[in-house]
């Protein structure tokens, strides 16, 4: 099959459906595992129009799987409550009218038990479809169930970058779970070379992969040297220092005047308590490690850092063809590495048919990608030809950095 969704890859066809139904409660298991820590006064919360309740993630995603695959392919399924579709769908045009974004934090009914009483109903009719799709019917019937598995685990992570959000409102920094503590680093300081080279980066193989990570295309790379490592909290306190972010003349234009809209001074959640800096963590307000790779910081703050070191961020061309490569220590699972490419459509890029064809390619203006994958990022969800992506200013997600150096390209060192 293919997909990092099954235990056993190269399942048989006999026991192929048995695999699905137990991925399918693996990862819906994991949601309500990444919500239980949280009351239901928590999950009702919604402290900005780019942050969703985690009640709404817990049914949206499950509106998901009504919408696209038990109501199209289901012939006998029964819709849980009629007015769902409204509240739940996100952004899907194609699949009928919806609620206003901003205001999902307004909406107490259905409460979260409710919400739970959705869960388990489509889960059964889930399980009953894969289980009884007749042949003809179930590539299709797998098709959707995937990318609706896959879909989840990315609202898995808004689970935790939102509820940290909502929690910075509040004056008590409230932890998610106390006995969290972050993903160590490696601290790598060299840098890799990439020697000048034609090389294909995009999705290969039969795996799963979202549709903007294809076509896989070759691009010119290099020469250039990358970054093992993340920038650290040590290097950023040193741009503090240097009054980074006061300096007009390290920003874009955009990005200085959110410094100024914003009153940015350090990185997201960064709090200063008897002169030292402290950030909200999902354990609650923690002391700043200097050795840690520096997380919550936007597109501009990382942009301005690059220019201040004398160094750039990495095209998503430069950063796949190292990672492909080997040469990226914490590529995964720590923070999201901002790049310098814009959020665009790859050479004959086609956005799938239907409602599922505004999954990706709508957004593809406005945002820049980041690479890897984060401490948030779901088990399995990341791989190399992953294209995330977001609008400059955002830094609510776990969010950072690597540079890239072209000094020798340029025979300046
Ligand atoms: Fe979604």
């Amino acid at each position: 099959m293919g997909t990092a969704l099954l235990k056993d890859a190269s399942v048989q066809p006999e026991s192929e459906r048995a695999e699905w139904i137990e991925a399918f409660r693996r990862v819906r298991g994991e949601t309500e595992r990444r919500a239980a820590p949280l009351s239901a006064e928590d999950q009702i919360v919604q402290s900005m129009p780019d942050a969703s309740p985690t009640k709404w993630h817990r049914a949206h995603t499950t509106w998901f799987f009504e919408a696209f695959l038990l109501q199209p392919h289901d012939k006998g399924y029964r819709v849980f409550d009629p007015r769902f579709a409204f509240l739940f769908n996100s952004y899907y045009v194609a699949a009928g009218p919806r609620h206003a974004r901003p205001k999902r934090g307004l909406i107490t009914r259905p409460n979260a038990e409710e919400v739970t009483a959705y869960r388990v109903h489509v889960d059964a009719a889930v399980e009953r479809l894969i289980d009884t799709a007749g042949a003809a019917d179930w590539p299709e019937t797998r098709r959707i169930l995937e990318i609706g598995l896959n879909h989840e685990e990315q609202h898995q992570e808004l689970i935790l970058t939102d509820i940290l959000h909502a929690f910075a409102q509040n004056p008590t920094a409230p932890a998610y779970d106390v006995r969290w503590s972050p993903p160590q680093a490696r601290s790598e300081t060299s840098y890799a070379e990439l020697p000048e080279g034609i090389h294909t980066i995009g999705h290969q193989g039969d795996g799963y992969c979202f549709d903007n990570e294809g076509p896989a295309h070759r691009v010119l790379v290099g020469p250039v040297r990358i970054a093992r490592g993340l920038v650290t909290n040590r290097e950023w306190l040193a741009f503090m220092q240097d009054d980074g972010y006061a300096n007009a003349a390290l920003w874009l234009s955009d990005g200085f005047a959110a410094v100024q809209n914003e009153g940015w001074q350090a990185p997201g959640y960064w709090i200063e308590v008897d002169g030292e800096w402290h950030q909200l963590t999902l354990a609650g307000l923690k002391p700043v490690d200097p050795a840690a790779p520096v997380t919550h910081v936007s597109y501009y703050e990382a942009e301005a850092f690059a220019r201040w070191a004398g160094k750039h961020l990495p095209t998503e061309a430069e950063w796949e063809v190292a990672a492909r490569g080997g040469q990226l220590a914490d590529a995964y699972g720590i923070v999201w590495q901002w790049t310098r490419s814009a959020y665009l459509p790859y050479p004959g890029f086609a956005a799938c048919d239907g409602a599922l064809g505004e999954y990706n390619g709508k957004f593809m203006i406005s945002q820049m990608v980041l690479r890897g994958a984060s401490l948030a990022t779901p088990a399995g969800h990341s791989r190399v030809s992953y294209r995330n992506f977001f609008y400059p200013a955002a830094r609510w997600q776990f969010s950072g950095l690597r540079l890239v150096d072209y000094a020798e390209r340029f025979h300046l060192s």
